[in-house]
Formats: structure tokens, sequence, C-alpha cells
């Protein structure tokens, strides 16, 4: 059997229990609850397509569901532990309601460790799957409904059927996009490369078909999804780069902004930051994860660039577009890191000035590299945590008061937390602004002045609408 030949096969069994479960369920009430990076936020949409097509209703409330689907993240070990919360919590839920199916999918049930332990600590899970088989939930379904104790598959590689599942994607306007799928980086504290598979872009036809569609249907703003988007292409069997794929995205009629995340430093070309010039729908955001300062460090994450190679980077970005927004992730207290590797790290961030920053204390990770290597004390790690916001807030800070006066191009995404009569949302360099709005805002690029900023968010006036 080829692999088409397999997956038109699978597809038509898929079909199949689709039916029978749309035709021959009653309770059919469904909560999706996710955990994690915008992959799995993501492969959600994916879920809540197939549960759609069986016939689900999606409900806010898990004292409503019939069935419970936890996508899962195991990036750190807070992760975990959320979910061995939320598992233990639904224990009561499950033995008061018989008929409910709880079902735990995502990253940690491509680690045998966490599955193996959700498996035997919480006997109440009908269901388990991986992140590279979301295609087969009707099939798991099915036999859960037939009676069998646990259903469960994992698959390490992707075969490329999730290009016929749709998604019912969290806003209209704006949509992530899959251009591939895993990780061949493994960065040597990193959990990803073991849940996600190995790196595999998807074909350039299907994406723009994806866009172009999604465009048709309003889709205003793309996000391009992949662990290390710089690399795409490398997969495929002939010559295509992200910065192909970034242009022929560009030329898609009606589609108003693209954006991307994430990028590796050791990948990003110099064709690819001259896009941020080019390409009129390129937003002006560039999300390159540093992870830490020092080249040591660096060098045993198994990042493959240095502190100058980095600095040099980021220079050249901000010499082709000299507005662009920086952001990135950083981690302390990676096993080995000595005070003076961390002032390497304030160092270096002070230098880039980072618009936004996502910090993270080292987590250790089972059968990852780094967990062998001499672990920092906890105590040092927080330290030198706050120690980190210290300098970047204040440099956040700075450069969201510099917007004070200006006017930008916000695409509304909804109410704001803050107030009711206030709407938010996001302009080209991905900064959150709240100003006076309604729902009718929603889903339109408005053209804000900017009034006020922290080192979080902005304030503004809407002054026009497109
Ligand atoms: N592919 C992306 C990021 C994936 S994970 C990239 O390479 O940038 C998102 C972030 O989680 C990482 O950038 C890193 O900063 C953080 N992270 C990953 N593993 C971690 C760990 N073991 N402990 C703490 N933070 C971690
Ligand atoms: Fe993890 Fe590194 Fe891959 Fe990012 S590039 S997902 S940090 S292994
Ligand atoms: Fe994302 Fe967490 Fe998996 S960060 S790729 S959901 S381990």
């Amino acid at each position: 059997m080829t692999n088409s030949d397999l997956i038109k096969d699978l597809k038509d069994n898929v079909n199949e229990r689709m039916a029978f479960i749309k035709e021959n369920i009653d309770k059919k009430n469904a909560i999706v609850i996710t955990h994690g990076c915008q992959m799995n936020e993501h492969d959600s949409e994916k879920i809540i397509w197939l549960l759609e097509k069986m016939g689900y209703n999606q409900v806010n409330d898990i004292k409503d569901a019939d069935l419970i689907i936890l996508n899962t993240c195991s990036v750190r070990h807070s992760a975990e532990d959320k979910v061995y919360g939320q598992l233990g919590n639904l224990k009561n839920l499950k033995n008061s309601k018989k008929d409910l199916k709880i079902a735990v999918c995502g990253c940690m049930m491509q680690r045998d460790e966490s599955r193996n332990y959700v498996i035997e600590k919480f006997p109440n899970v009908d269901i388990i799957f991986g992140t590279n088989n979301i295609w087969k939930l009707p099939e798991l379904l099915y036999s859960s409904f037939n009676g069998k104790k646990l259903s469960m598959d994992i698959e390490e590689n992707p075969v490329g059927i999730d290009e016929g599942i749709g998604a019912i994607r969290a806003y209209g306007f704006k949509s992530y996009v899959n251009i591939m799928y895993g990780c061949n980086n493994f960065c040597t504290y990193c959990i990803v490369p073991y849940t996600r598979g190995r790196e595999t872009s998807r074909n350039p036809k299907d994406i723009i078909r994806e866009i172009e569609n999604l465009v048709e249907n309003g889709t205003k703003e793309v996000t391009l999804l992949g662990q290390n988007v710089n690399s795409y292409g490398k997969s495929l069997d002939y010559d295509y780069t992200f910065s192909d794929l970034l242009s022929d995205i560009n030329d898609i009629d009606g589609l108003e902004r693209i954006r991307f995340m994430t990028s590796h430093p050791k990948d990003i070309s110099d064709e690819l930051i001259m896009s941020f010039k080019k390409l009129d729908k390129l937003c002006n955001f560039l999300h390159l994860p540093v992870q830490a300062g020092s080249t040591d460090v660096l060098k045993r994450m198994n990042r493959k660039y240095t502190k100058e190679d980095y600095l040099k980077t980021i220079e050249k970005v901000k010499k082709v577009n000299p507005d662009i927004a920086l952001s990135t992730d950083i981690m302390v207290g990676f096993p080995g890191e000595t005070e003076e590797d961390f002032e390497d790290t304030l160092d270096l961030c002070k230098k880039v000035e980072y618009d936004t920053s996502f910090t993270f204390i080292y987590s250790l990770r089972e059968n990852t590299p780094a967990a062998k290597m001499t672990q920092v004390p906890d105590k040092v790690k927080h330290e030198r945590f706050e120690r980190l916001l210290d300098v970047l807030y204040p440099i956040q800070e700075k450069k969201n008061k510099s917007l004070i006066g200006k006017t930008q191009k916000v695409l509304v995404e909804d109410i704001s937390k803050k107030r009711d009569d206030y709407v938010s949302g996001r302009t080209e360099s991905f900064k959150l602004v709240n100003f006076k709005g309604s729902r009718e805002d929603i889903g339109k690029i408005v053209d804000v002045k900017i009034i006020d900023a922290n080192s979080f968010s902005l304030e503004g006036e809407k002054i026009g609408q497109k």
C-alpha cells in the first residue's frame, strides 16, 4: 500500500466513525481545555472541527460536558502538574456522571513517563492520543462508546493526514496556519523534539490554498506556525525556502497581515531579514528566542550561535527595519549557569532592547541531556529571574512610551479585559492596545492614537477605521 492509499483508507474509516457517532450518540456536549503553545491552540481548533463533524456542541462549563478533552503541554514541570491537578479534580465529576468521557491528548501523551503516570493514577481516563494523530479521535471515541476501557493511540511521526482536517478557529479574522511540524534541533533542555517528532514541512501549495480559503472567509491576519520556521522547506524535495513561502503568501489578495512563530537565530537568513523591508504584509515584529546571553551556556544548550552572532543578527534586522519590535524567550538557571553567565544575559537584554519577552526558570525535563548536568539551586534561579525582569520591564515600558502621540493600525480582537466599554487589539508590532470601542469594532483594522503606555500594553483613542 502506498502512503496516499494508506491515507485514503484511514480517512474513509474516520468518515465512517464520525457518521456513526453523529447518528447514534445522544449526549454530545464537549469542552476542549488547551495548555501550552500556539501549536496546541491550533491543534485544539482541529479537534473542535472533528467534534463538530460528529455533532458535538461546545460548552464553556466542565459540568455541562459529556466529553472533556485535555490538550496538554510538557515543556515545563509546572505545565504537567496543572494537568495532573485537573485530572484529580475530575474524579468526583466522573463518579457522579457515569457517561462522561475524559480524553487526554497533546505533548504529555507523547512522553512515556507522563502517559504511564496518567494511565496508572487516573483510571477514569477513557481516551488517550498524541500530537501526530488527532484524526484518530473519531476511531478512539467509537471504540470507547463500544465499551473499550482505555482507547489509546500514539504515533511517533505524522503521515500527512492532517491535510484533510479542517479547523474551527477561535477567531474568524485571524488564523493560525501550520507550515511545518516537529523539530530537529534537540536543544539540550527541551522536550519538544520528543513530543512533536521530526521536522516535516507542509507542501507550499496546500498552505497557500488553505490561506486563500481563509481569506475568502474573512481572515485578515495569518500566523504561520512551526517550531523553527527558518528551516521550512528543508524536507521538501525541491528548492523552496521560508522566504519564498512568505513572498508567495504576501501575493494573496485580500490578506492584510502576516506573522510567524518561531524563528531560530541559527537559521535566520539575510533573505528573510530583507523580507521585513520587501513584503508589505509582513508585520514589523520578530520573535527571536535567545534563551541565554552567555556563549558558554548557549553551547551547552546546543543552540549553535554565540552571543556575538545573535547581536549581529539583531543589528542587521534593525538596520533593515528600524521600527521593528523585537521579542524573545529567555531562560534563567540553565545547568551550570554562573553569575558571570547570567550577567551576559542581562547585558544582551540591555543591548537588544526587547519590546516583549517570555521569561522562564529552567525546569528539568527527564531524559533530556541537560537533566544530567549540574543543576543551579532553586533560590539562585528565582533571584536571577527577578533580576532579569528588573532589566527587561523598564526597557519594555520605555519602548511602549515612545509610541505615545503616534497613530497605530490595530486589528481589534475582543472586548477589553479591563472595561466592557473598551476593546483590545494588536498593533502590527504585536503590542496590545486598549481603547474605547464596541463589539462592532471586532475584526476591523482601526487607526488608534496612543495616549498612554506601561510595560505590557498601550492605551489609545480611535481615530478612524478601514
Ligand atoms: N521552538 C521554539 C520554542 C518552543 S518552547 C523555539 O525554539 O524558540 C517555548 C519556550 O519554552 C522556549 O523558547 C524556552 O525558552 C522555554 N523552554 C523550553 N524548555 C524549557 C525548560 N526545560 N525549562 C524552562 N523553559 C523551557
Ligand atoms: Fe525546543 Fe530548541 Fe526545538 Fe525550540 S528549537 S522546540 S527550544 S528543541
Ligand atoms: Fe507546545 Fe508545550 Fe508541546 S510548548 S509543542 S504544547 S510541550
